[in-house]
């Protein structure tokens, strides 16, 4: 009796969520757990001194070990306050490469500075934001992202970043680096949710064994964000619904762990506490071949951030049609 007490106390006592975050094995030989905490505070957002750092803390403690960062952002110093304290091999830190440094030599001290802010020696993956160059004074940068991947490689290889990778390329461009025999990317992170599931891209790369990240994987999910126009479904949709109340969990969190079921590593964002520990407690369940087929049914190839500003940019990188 006491031993079995005694078992489950133990069990207990080592199920937190971090044990349980799987990690997938990048290219590299490097590992990535399958989640991420998002940082993107949106748009115009001017954030408040500490709320990201805050952020990153209740995620740490809620078992989190990925955090998604940017230089864009502009929180990579309120990420590197809320790290403090973590040994550095616990947790996983990405961020990435802002359009206005894409002259190959510009790569390792727009890193540098990331490093500054971050307060780290490293990161463990560095993406190009986006293959769209532009100078500070918003007129386009054209260098070649085959020069600004050189830049990456040489980052690499000075040890400030274990991995290196990807973000908004599509295929054609992923191809053309690895024609021009450049080092593979590790890492593609592009949208991906319930509006745009990208299941040739998704076959592309696991063909290439590069894994995939998916950025505002909520979509259009929440009416405060949602675009009117944007297809469904809302948190609300019944067939979600029926779903969630089958595992008992929320709408966001199937749609988590749907991404984690397809290969994609989520990268959730919340600045509330509750929620960023709802959206890692996603690993005690498994969606049924029935599940998967509604959630499939809801890919319409909506996408959430076109960035249509740079349609015309020579790297623009998406389909040029307009949504709906
Ligand atoms: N590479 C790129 O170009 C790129 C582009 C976009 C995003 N990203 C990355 O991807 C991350 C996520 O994307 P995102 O920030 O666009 O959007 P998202 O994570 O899909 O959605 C964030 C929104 O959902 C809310 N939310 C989160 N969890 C919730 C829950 N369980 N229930 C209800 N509401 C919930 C958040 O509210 P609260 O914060 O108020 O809780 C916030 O308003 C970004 O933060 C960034 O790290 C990368
Ligand atoms: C921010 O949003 C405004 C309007 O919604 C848009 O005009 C502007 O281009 C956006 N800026 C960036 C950096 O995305
Ligand atoms: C913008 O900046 C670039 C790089 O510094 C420069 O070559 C270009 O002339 C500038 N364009 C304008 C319109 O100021």
């Amino acid at each position: 009796m006491v031993y079995k007490l005694l078992f489950v106390l133990f069990i207990v006592h080592n199920t937190n969520a971090a044990s349980q975050i799987p990690k997938l094995k990048l290219n590299d030989g490097n590992e990535m757990p399958v989640i991420a905490l998002g940082t993107w505070l949106g748009n115009s957002t001017k954030s408040t001194p500490d709320e990201v750092e805050q952020a990153v803390r209740w995620a740490l403690d809620a078992g989190y070990n990925h955090i998604d960062t940017a230089w864009i952002y502009k929180v990579e110093d309120q990420v590197g306050k809320g790290l403090k304290g973590v040994p550095r091999e616990k947790v996983f830190v990405t961020t990435k490469l802002w359009n206005s440094f894409h002259a190959r030599d510009a790569v390792i001290p727009a890193l540098r500075e990331s490093l500054h802010n971050l307060q780290l020696d490293y990161v463990d993956l560095y993406l190009i934001h986006w293959p769209v160059g532009q100078f500070a004074n918003f007129t386009y940068d054209q260098t070649d992202y085959l020069e600004t991947w050189r830049g990456m490689i040489e980052a690499k290889k000075l040890g400030l970043t274990k991995s290196i990778g990807l973000s908004n390329f599509n295929e054609k461009m992923i191809e053309r680096i690895l024609e021009n025999g450049l080092e593979k990317p590790a890492a593609l992170q592009v949208e991906i949710n319930l509006n745009l599931q990208q299941p040739e891209l998704l076959a592309y790369c696991k063909s290439q064994n590069i894994v995939v990240m998916g950025y505002t994987p909520f979509g259009s999910l929440f009416y405060s964000k949602a675009k009117p126009d944007s297809p469904p479904p809302r948190v609300d949709d019944p067939a979600l619904v029926t779903i969630a109340e089958k595992y008992k969990k929320t709408v966001p969190q199937i749609t988590l762990r749907y991404l984690v079921e397809l290969g994609v590593v989520p990268l959730p964002k919340s600045l509330t506490k509750s929620r960023i520990q709802q959206n890692i407690d996603i690993f005690d369940f498994q969606l049924t071949d029935d599940d998967k087929t509604i959630l499939k049914s809801f890919d319409k190839g909506y996408r959430t951030i076109p960035q249509y500003k740079w349609l015309d940019h020579p790297y623009y990188p998406f389909e040029k049609k307009l949504n709906n």
